[in-house]
């Protein structure tokens, strides 16, 4: 018999079932066992009455023996019981002990998070972790299903690139057969080219930045969605980021409920994140920042503190938008009516979870930008090709970057992005 699937069995009531999984927990009252078993769609609890369920071996010769992530093919029957996880309930006719399980580390108590970090390839059995990592799926799911709808096409910017496109001081150098390149910290230079050849491109995958901040929203490897859209102009770049956030926060609200109890995130806040979002400038934030006694002048970065304190003044997420243009990348139009500042725009998510998303319009004409890498230090010989974006059919271009790992950490409303990724690579661990 194939084997069915846990999150499917309310619709097998009465049926005898096969199921294949992983114990995650027995239980001994007097004359019956409770074994709880899990397949990756779920979890279900199966009642084994010893007279009436046949154990074959080789790696256990009594129930009491079995433990928690040995594999397992059982046979039952399936009843309803509401007060079973699933609302379901099997009463087990045979139980195959596929592999055994010695003294799996992963206990049902605290463990240290490097303890955690060290079992990585385990630590994603437990299901607070597969919880954050369906949704992570479904997220990838949403964010792709909006953009395919709206008529983007999927592309692909190299990995392995010349040139930095973030600042070069967080570039992770590789040796290309003897000169030096370098992983991608965004695709978006590629984008530009691809958008001037399909007009809505994105780009989901893999970025790397040499981080030197250890802190609950960095990795040094991460994913990030890039769409690039020509002829479009900073208003417009805001309003498909709203669109494609609040379509993924709501898609996550329908279609990952059981997920979000798991996690017990505060849902109601989510609830809130509909479009429009609001805007306030650079020198409004600054403005309130002050307001509120941070002390900060005209020109600084803001840090996470200041993020979260201004996140907290709104109930959605909120663009900031024209900063100083000295803090920002050289690639960022100018604002024709106040050039000491570029529209370019953060989204800050609520609840401390700061920027998830980081945009703007890109200079389109060819001497500004040329000046713009000189001023900032960058060799436009390196940059040719990215300039003849400007010597061929230039014209206004816009896009964004969504770090789906800080996405993932908001929306599931965890503690560090490190939960977000399966194997996370942070300032101090490479391993497993
Ligand atoms: O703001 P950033 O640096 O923007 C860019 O890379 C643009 N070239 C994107 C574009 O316009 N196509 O990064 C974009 C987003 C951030 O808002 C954040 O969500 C995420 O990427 N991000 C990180 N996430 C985890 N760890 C890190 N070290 C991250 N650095 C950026
Ligand atoms: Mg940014």
């Amino acid at each position: 018999m194939t084997a069915t699937a846990i999150h499917t069995l309310q619709s097998h009531l009465g049926d005898q079932v096969t199921v294949h999984g992983w114990v995650t927990h027995f239980r001994s009252s007097g004359k019956i066992h409770f074994l709880m078993v899990r397949d990756g769609t779920g979890v279900v609890q199966c009642i084994i009455r010893p007279g009436q369920a046949v154990l074959e071996g080789p790696w256990v010769t009594e129930w009491d023996q079995l433990g928690t992530e040995m594999a397992v093919s059982l046979d039952g029957t399936v009843h309803a019981d509401p007060r079973a996880p699933g609302g379901v309930e099997i009463s087990l006719t045979r139980l195959r002990v596929l592999s055994e399980s010695p003294d799996y580390p992963i206990q049902p108590k605290e463990h240290g998070v490097d303890f955690l970090l060290d079992h990585r390839h385990l630590w994603i059995r437990s299901p607070r972790q597969a919880a954050i990592l369906r949704i992570r799926s479904r997220i990838i799911h949403a964010i792709r299903n909006f953009l395919d709808d709206q008529g983007f096409v999927v592309t692909d910017p190299p990995i392995i690139t010349p040139a930095a496109a973030e600042g070069t001081t967080t570039l992770f150098e590789i040796d290309y057969f003897g000169e030096p390149a370098y992983l991608s910290q965004s695709g978006q230079l590629y984008l530009e080219a691809l958008a001037m050849a399909l007009g809505r491109v994105y780009s989901f995958g893999p970025t790397f930045r040499a981080e030197k901040s250890k802190t609950r929203r960095h990795l040094m490897e991460f994913w990030m969605v890039e769409p690039e859209i020509a002829f479009c102009e900073f208003e417009e770049n805001l309003e498909w980021q709203e669109r494609l956030v609040s379509h993924v926060v709501q898609t996550v609200l329908r279609e990952c409920q059981d997920e979000l109890k798991t996690l017990n995130r505060d849902v109601s806040r989510l609830a809130a994140v509909i479009p429009p979002f609001p805007r306030i400038t650079y020198d409004e934030a600054v403005e309130r920042l002050n307001q509120a006694g941070y002390g900060i002048a005209w020109g600084e970065d803001l840090g996470a503190p200041h993020e979260t304190a201004l996140a907290e003044m709104f109930d959605r997420p909120v663009f900031l938008t024209h900063f100083p243009k000295a803090i920002k990348a050289f690639y960022m139009q100018p604002d024709p009516e106040r050039p000491d500042r570029v529209l370019a725009a953060d989204l800050l998510a609520p609840e401390g979870y700061g920027e998830i998303v980081g945009g703007s319009q890109r200079i389109h004409d060819l001497s500004v930008l040329e000046a713009r890498m000189r001023e900032t230090g960058l060799d436009p010989e390196r940059y040719q090709w990215y300039l003849d974006l400007r010597r061929y059919g230039s014209v206004p271009h816009s896009g964004f970057g969504m770090g789906l790992e800080r996405l993932v950490a908001w929306i599931a409303g965890l503690e560090h992005v490190r939960e977000t990724i399966p194997f996370p690579r942070t300032l101090n661990r490479v391993w497993p």
